[in-house]
């Protein structure tokens, strides 16, 4: 093909490689080492005087298959798989900050990305501010001398909150310092790192990339923008030396992720590689279902409020269409009043399924406040939108009119 894939040819044929035997699937090499017959021709791999896989720990043909796709699908720069959406934060925020640095975030996260730089970055002497990313001045002021980076997610889970992010960038950038963007609910079908200004890019695989619910992944883009000769990264300086624009890729591969060794299972590559290929299909749905359900909800007299980007009355609305190109995702949440109404409410449903997870072809619900967010005190769930009426919904791929059915019973009984 003499000019580039469309987004959704890519999903499907981005850095194929034809594999043995004529096989259109990607090949699943199972092998932990690779054999060279001379000692020199495995020194030269190690020196990097020649190509060639070394152990899957630092890097296997299935899995790299999988990076080239997800970088494509990116735009291009670079991609690096791992072994969990966790796995790729940790792994590109020990990239990018030393002890005695701080990071700038988001306080409308994921609670595990919250718990790792509260409670466990903390005492590695990195030190994590969180501010309100819809708040613009209030995150230009909490940037300082030790300032490295700035973390913030697409689309908040599960506040659901959208910030403006090329402001966002615009403001690390003017303070010299990258941006991380966390853009597992949008996924690059919605986001496209280059219009949000994002230097680097995180996705939890385990949900819409994968789809089905089978596989947990996670990958980091490196979209090779961000300037890392500076002062402020002497730590980059070798990389940059020899890789410019992709120091951060060469520091992440030759350090932190070799050293941590979250890396990605190469059976969980081949899922992740077909699940990726009905991407745009499956996103088209999840978003048409999630704003089928969040229209619905908000007609029923049992429903207190509810929150979904894709509502004309959303606070988010004009930004999320302004980003996201008129899709929301599929994430929405609503309250029914008080926790033990809730409770009722998930009791009553037979379709959805009451599960920490998100992102798969089946609707999901949670009840974060006694869950995934109960370590958390009132303040801190309060700053993460968590409510004890709260019921995150994750829209999956049925009939629309299953989904809903499935909700009306279950809050007709309340
Ligand atoms: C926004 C977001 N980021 C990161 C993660 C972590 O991903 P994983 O569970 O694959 O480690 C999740 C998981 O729910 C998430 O929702």
């Amino acid at each position: 093909m003499d000019r580039p894939l469309h987004f959704d040819s890519l999903l499907i044929h981005g850095g194929s490689e034809p594999g043995p035997a004529g096989a259109t699937s990607v090949p699943i090499v199972q092998s932990s080492s690779y054999a060279y017959q001379r000692a020199e021709d495995l020194e030269d791999v190690f020196r990097g005087r020649a190509v060639g896989q070394v152990y899957t720990r630092i890097g296997n043909p299935t899995t790299e298959a999988l990076e080239k796709r997800l970088a494509l699908l990116e735009g291009g720069g670079t991609a690096i798989a791992t072994a969990s959406g966790m796995a790729a934060i940790t792994t590109a925020v020990m990239t990018i900050v030393r002890s005695g640095d701080e990071i700038l975030a988001s306080s409308s996260l994921f609670g595990g990305t919250f718990s790792l730089f509260r409670d466990t970055l903390s005492n590695y002497g990195i030190t994590t501010r969180f501010v309100d990313p819809l708040d613009l001045e209030a995150v230009a002021a909490g940037v300082n001398e030790r300032t490295r980076l700035l973390f913030v997610e697409t689309i908040g889970n599960p506040k659901l909150d959208v910030p403006d992010i090329p402001a966002l960038a615009d403001i690390a950038h003017a303070a010299g310092i990258p941006i991380l963007v966390d853009s597992t609910v949008t996924t690059p079908y919605l986001a496209d790192g280059a219009q949000l200004k994002a230097d680097i890019l995180t996705y939890s695989t385990s949900k819409y990339i994968n789809g089905t619910g089978t596989t947990i992944g996670g990958v980091i883009i490196d979209r090779g923008v961000f300037n890392w000769n500076s002062p402020l990264f002497p730590h980059f300086e070798t990389f940059h030396k020899k890789y410019r624009a992709f120091a951060f890729t060469a520091r992440a591969r030759k350090l932190v992720h070799k050293d941590v060794g979250a890396c990605a299972a190469p059976f969980n590559s081949f899922l992740l590689t077909e699940g990726v290929q009905t991407l745009a299909l499956r996103m088209d749905r999840h978003c048409s279902n999630a704003l089928a359900l969040a229209r619905f909800l908000a007609a029923h007299p049992k429903v207190a409020w509810v929150s979904y980007p894709g509502l004309e009355d959303s606070p988010h609305h004009a930004v999320a269409t302004k980003l996201y190109n008129g899709r929301y995702g599929g994430l929405l949440t609503f309250g029914t009043g008080d926790k033990a109404s809730s409770f009722q409410a998930i009791n009553g449903l037979r379709l959805a399924k009451n599960l920490a997870n998100i992102g798969d072809a089946k609707t999901l619900v949670i009840h974060p406040a006694s869950t995934i967010c109960a370590d958390y005190n009132i303040e801190e769930k309060s700053l993460m939108g968590v409510t004890e009426d709260l019921i995150r919904v994750s829209a999956g791929i049925e009939d629309s009119r299953d989904i809903i059915d499935d909700f009306k019973q279950a809050l007709d009984a309340l």
